[in-house]
């Protein structure tokens, strides 16, 4: 594979000054302005956009219209929104940024850049690294809690979202210089442990000499142990005791335990290794030891009160109460996720804590959030720091519109559909003579890229609270909002750089990008907006903004390279150096999409 750029892509923090996006440089400039403008008001914060008319502007500024609703009837000299709207912009200090502004509607300051700016901003770019476009967020270290499968049982396409979704919100928060604790919080403690123990010593008496291999396959093994809980009342009796045993830490029955879990902990393992994705595993078991003290902290405020033989604690607009403690002393799903959330903020101090389920738990994480809110743990304003927030997400529906099953309506295997993802690429590839042209290492590499690329894409691509559809034939095609589509495009921009035969590091030193043309200058600017999309889609937990923005950018560079000769023009320089700033920000999308890119098609 012949690599155009010779940075890695790496995940490292840069040496380098971090500009920070346009935005937050406008508002440094605005902010300027405003203090010149009105010393005696103080909290104003200028209030940055992106024109969404691209005719009036680039950016615009909309503080004119509050200020004046707060200085009118003080006996001011402005008469109106406009009149405050020019004092701003007379105040503004002088800048190589902005061309010129001007005053529109109620209120608003137009802003449009200067070309020169952006095409300097571009140059440095491609010098001192796209990291140094990384957003700067209000936090210093999250957890990411995603995937998070139960043990036993299979992961599923529901999984699939979690582990997708959360990968790249941890990615987006890494390249924005915020720790991440990648959290997988696997379902690996409750009643069921009891029956799968005990038929562990039914089916393989000498388990704890076999190798954890010997219980095969875990699903079928659940299935069967279930049927005798439900079938065999001694069994029922033997399973319930051996809960009791489990959680009193008798050696013999953690040791089951231990294996039980590990047979499942290498399944989990291979599909992340598919995905590329990573993992620390704290598990449900892990907060164990904590949940009395977490209890009893929230007992002390008086949360917990006594319901029907439960320990509850009642939640403000809800119905039913949580649960913290059941009628038989039991711990739960909530004791342990309240506790783990006093974790998170106590032991790891974590100031953002970020959980990706289905949106049927949404319930769930409200109530622990509330409580948590109660307790005191989280401040009462949602939008401040510490915060929680849970990332839901909705169905994948099949072609039928009911939730994705297989023929057999067993639910889908993972594995099974990044296989096939896989070898409908790899068809593809032979039909298009590449099975000859390139090596079969290279083919394989270039079916599993775009496979696993437009299975992910296909997920993140949606507004993650809206079912989608699960098709290989969409999500594979080379036309439209697809990552076949994207690769390829990024893939056909290396081959213009590579077929042009100039040193693509040589021309960065050179410099030089001019951006006299519309289509340049619109492809630059949308190069510059990187960095805010990327803040904007870890502020609101939205990975589909980032997959619009790469889109767009396509679309960008397809107008700009239908309307601008490259190769063999007087402006070739110029141009590749556009071509090859593309290519990098594409690269870096690809990146936190989690999506390996492809140079060559
Ligand atoms: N194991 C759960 C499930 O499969 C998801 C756990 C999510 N994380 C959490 N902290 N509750 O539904």
């Amino acid at each position: 594979v012949v690599k155009v750029s010779s940075r890695p892509i790496s995940t490292m923090a840069t040496d380098k000054e971090i500009v920070g996006s346009v935005k937050e440089q406008l508002a440094k400039l605005f902010e300027e302005s405003l203090r010149a403008a009105f010393p005696d008001i103080e909290d104003v914060h200028p209030m940055i956009a992106i024109c969404n008319d691209s005719r009036h502007g680039d950016y615009q500024c909309n503080n004119a219209m509050s200020l004046w609703n707060k200085i009118k009837g003080q006996g001011t000299q402005f008469r109106g929104p406009q009149p405050v709207g020019k004092a701003i912009i007379d105040n503004l200090p002088a800048s190589e940024m902005i061309e010129r502004c001007s005053t529109a509607g109620p209120g608003f300051i137009n802003v449009v850049l200067k070309k020169q700016w952006i095409a300097k901003s571009i140059e440095r770019m491609l010098i001192d690294g796209i990291e140094t476009w990384a957003p700067k967020l209000p936090v210093k270290r999250t957890v990411v809690d995603f995937s998070s499968p139960n043990i036993a049982k299979e992961m599923h396409v529901g999984h699939l979202r979690s582990t997708i979704i959360g990968d790249t919100l941890a990615r987006m928060l890494e390249f924005s210089n915020v720790e991440v604790l990648r959290r997988n919080h696997v379902g690996d403690w409750g009643t069921q442990f009891g029956m799968l123990i005990e038929y562990l010593f039914d089916k393989i008496p000498n388990w704890e000499a076999a190798s954890a291999q010997a219980i095969g396959d875990l699903q079928a093994f659940y299935k069967a142990s279930k049927q005798r809980f439900d079938n065999d009342p001694d069994f029922k009796e033997r399973a319930q005791k051996a809960v009791v045993s489990l959680q009193g830490g008798e050696e013999k029955y953690r040791k089951a335990w231990t294996q039980i879990c590990e047979v499942s902990r290498e399944e989990f393992q291979r599909v992340y290794q598919r995905l590329g994705v990573h993992l620390e595993e704290k598990g449900e078991s892990f907060y164990n030891p904590y949940i009395p003290k977490a209890l009893d902290l929230l007992n002390n405020k008086g949360l917990i009160q006594e319901s029907e033989g439960a320990r509850v604690i009642f939640i403000e607009g809800k119905k039913i109460p949580l649960i913290v403690v059941k009628r038989d002393g039991g711990f739960n799903y909530a004791s342990t996720d309240l506790t783990a959330l006093w974790y998170r903020l106590n032991e790891e101090k974590a100031d953002w804590m970020i959980y990706v389920t289905d949106v049927g738990q949404r319930e769930h994480f409200e109530m622990v959030f509330a409580a948590a809110k109660l307790a005191g743990w989280l401040p009462q304003n949602e939008n401040d720091f510490p915060k929680a927030s849970h990332v839901g997400f909705g169905l994948v529906l099949g072609d039928d519109g009911k939730r994705f099953r297989t023929r057999s309506t067993e639910v889908v295997k993972l594995v099974d559909l990044l296989d096939e993802a896989k070898s409908r690429c790899k068809l593809a590839l032979e039909e298009r003579g590449k099975a000859t042209e390139w090596t079969a290492e290279e083919l394989e590499q270039t079916a599993e890229a775009v496979g696993y690329g437009a299975v992910k894409y296909a997920d993140l691509k949606n507004n993650r609270l809206t079912n989608y559809t699960f098709n290989f034939d969409q999500m594979l095609s080379d036309k439209g909002n697809t990552a076949v589509y994207l690769l390829y495009a990024h893939a056909r921009i290396c081959s213009i750089i590579r077929k042009s035969g100039r040193d693509i590091e040589e021309l960065k030193k050179v410099g030089g990008i001019v951006l006299a043309h519309p289509d340049e200058r619109a492809l630059g600017l949308h190069l510059l907006q990187f960095a805010e999309i990327v803040e904007e889609a870890c502020i609101n937990l939205l990975p589909n903004l980032l997959c619009e923005y790469l889109y767009k950018l396509s679309e960008d560079f397809t107008k700009f390279y239908t309307n601008c000769q490259v190769v063999g023009s007087a402006e070739e320089t110029r141009r590749l150096l556009l071509c090859e700033a593309t290519a990098v920000v594409m690269r870096k999308c690809f990146y936190l999409l989690g999506i390996t890119p492809v140079y060559k098609i």
